[in-house]
């Protein structure tokens, strides 16, 4: 008996398979009713009981390798893989290519971003996604039931806790936890209860930047914001700075560059006028300072936050935001070589 278990052994090992034809003639010898297998074991009831114990494992054994055999066979010849009539044993094809990943394209440009900073002194702090009221607003000078918390459409989730609408949070934590010098950047996630559209999602990427120091001026934040950009789109990239308002900033302002009007994509995306928006930016205001604990008449600091989607759009020419976040590897795989 332990013979022909052995002998059956080698033919299944032996039994050349290379069409779907060949699966179904492998099943009909090895396995139904009438097979050697099915032979050995009505036989086995005949095998004396001192043997039963090591033969019916073997024979166990046995079954398992032909049943397992039969099915490698059926999934590698199925109609559907076979389109072409392989041959297994042909060693000159080439191997198959197994795919390798690459970055999505917001954390390539966010990398990008983060390097050229930590090139200028600044580090890399994190905070978290759901953020309380003082985090989010009150530290930053958004008074209760004040209008400016209305910039940012808010997912709140109960009256203290809210999905945090912008990293500025992440300075509030910072300047609480560490003592100045304090250079930092913040990139992640931001929510906020809007219709999703082709420019704009609930949820998206912000950096958030903050310099404090003992003399840190308007000049030094124009100067760090314009070497980024310079690094980033380029040396010869035009800036300019607007006057603008945020509760957090004093005095705020606004950064565009300049695209200008060439193509048809600069002219939309700059609604004609050239000029792109890519951040806000200020002096952290005085009570911002005092509120996390810093002493205003000692320190000054800027700060200055920028959406991450915006900026990857217009550097790779996506026509709609939501592509980013649907993962279709068509989409993913056009970054795979940057
Ligand atoms: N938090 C602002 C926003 O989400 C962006 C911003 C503006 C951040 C000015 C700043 C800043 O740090 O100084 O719209």
């Amino acid at each position: 008996m332990k013979e022909r278990i052995e002998q059956l052994k080698k033919a299944i090992e032996a039994f050349s398979v290379k069409t779907e034809k060949d699966v179904e003639q492998f099943r009909l010898q090895f396995l139904t009713k009438k097979s050697e297998l099915n032979q050995l074991f009505a036989d086995f009831k005949e095998v004396p009981s001192e043997l039963k114990k090591e033969l019916g494992k073997e024979l166990n054994l046995l079954k398992n390798f032909a049943e397992e055999t039969h099915r490698v066979h059926q999934e590698t010849w199925s109609s559907a893989n076979a389109d072409a009539e392989k041959d297994l044993n042909d060693y000159t094809l080439p191997g198959y290519q197994s795919g390798s990943g690459n970055r999505h394209p917001l954390q390539i440009v966010r990398n990008r971003m983060t390097d050229i900073f930590m090139r200028m002194g600044f580090d890399v702090s994190e905070g978290p996604e759901i953020e309380d009221d003082w985090h989010n607003f009150s530290a930053l000078n958004f008074p209760e039931n004040h209008p400016a918390r209305d910039m940012q459409d808010t997912f709140f989730i109960d009256a203290d806790r809210s999905l945090r609408t912008h990293t500025s949070s992440v300075q509030v934590r910072v300047m609480e936890s560490q003592k100045p010098p304090i250079r930092t950047i913040s990139p992640g996630r931001v929510y906020r209860n809007e219709a999703i559209s082709a420019r704009s999602n609930c949820f998206f990427h912000q950096i958030e930047g903050l310099y404090i120091d003992k003399g840190v001026s308007f000049a030094d934040l124009k100067q760090t914001l314009f070497q980024f950009v310079k690094e980033f789109f380029g040396a010869d990239t035009q800036v300019r700075f607007r006057p603008s308002y945020f509760p957090f900033t004093e005095p705020s302002a606004e950064m565009d560059i300049y695209l200008g009007t060439g193509t048809e994509a600069d002219y939309r995306l700059t609604k004609g006028s050239g000029w792109l928006e890519i951040l806000g930016c200020g002096m952290v205001d005085k009570q911002v300072l005092s509120n996390c604990g810093i002493d205003p008449e000692t320190y000054t600091g800027f700060a200055f936050g920028m959406g991450i989607e915006r900026i990857t759009m217009f550097q790779y020419g996506v026509k709609d935001l939501r592509t980013f976040f649907e993962n279709d590897v068509r989409f993913l795989n056009q970054f795979a070589s940057v």
